[in-house]
């Protein structure tokens, strides 16, 4: 299949910092992709002013003036057909996805995670990897569904713990991987190399050779 330029939208809630990786990957010609907008739920998230410093719309979308989950979840996507997005890409995202959004974007989600998922999934994921005393952790891109981390896996990179690391060196370590995979699983995508069947993801490697 010829490598396409997806469309896509980053959902953050924080800092932005894998939004950035995402961009730079773009910038640097290893990513075929644009990213057409970034979505914020909180007015003061970094991410939106470095979309904006970065030449990219950010738009804040309060969730607190909508009834609920399935209401706002459609304003979202009507921003999303507006812009065509491809594959909408979870860049700390502080929200469960909800119907709305995955019937829209069926396996058009995508969501990082710093730890190696099943385990550790929720919050705090580096700090619960401290905390029970795991040699290796690591992030974990997958498929989003309705529950929380628990969907199709795409890739994961194993990231081992030093003696007395604390939570914050582990996130630190973590997060230089997690900016590499995100935006190598994107191009792997962009190129039509990535099968969902059930659970199991398949990545055609052959194309590498
Ligand atoms: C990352 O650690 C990611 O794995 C998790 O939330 C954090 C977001 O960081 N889902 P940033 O906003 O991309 O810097």
């Amino acid at each position: 299949m010829e490598p396409r330029c997806l469309r896509l939208a980053i959902l953050a809630s924080g800092r932005g910092s894998n939004f950035m990786a995402i961009r730079d990957a773009i910038n640097k010609g290893a990513l075929n992709a644009q990213i057409s907008v970034l979505i914020s739920d909180k007015a003061n998230a970094p991410a939106l002013q470095r979309a904006e410093q970065s030449g990219i719309p950010g738009v804040f979308m309060d969730p607190r003036v909508y009834p609920d989950r399935q209401t706002y979840e459609c304003e979202i996507v009507k921003q999303l057909e507006s812009r065509e997005i491809d594959l909408i890409v979870l860049a700390g995202y502080m929200h469960l996805v909800g119907r709305a959004l995955l019937h829209a974007y069926p396996h058009k989600i995508l969501n990082i995670h710093p730890a190696l998922l099943p385990s550790f999934s929720g919050l705090h994921a580096q700090r619960q990897a401290v905390d029970y005393g795991v040699k290796y952790s690591g992030c974990t891109v997958h498929f989003v569904d309705e529950g929380m981390d628990t969907g199709a896996i795409i890739d994961q990179v194993v990231v081992p713990l030093n003696h007395h690391d604390t939570e914050d060196d582990l996130a630190e370590r973590i997060l230089v991987e997690e900016h590499k995979i995100y935006a190598k699983v994107l191009q792997w995508i962009a190129e039509g190399r990535v099968y969902i069947e059930g659970r199991q993801v398949f990545v055609d490697h052959r194309s590498e050779f």
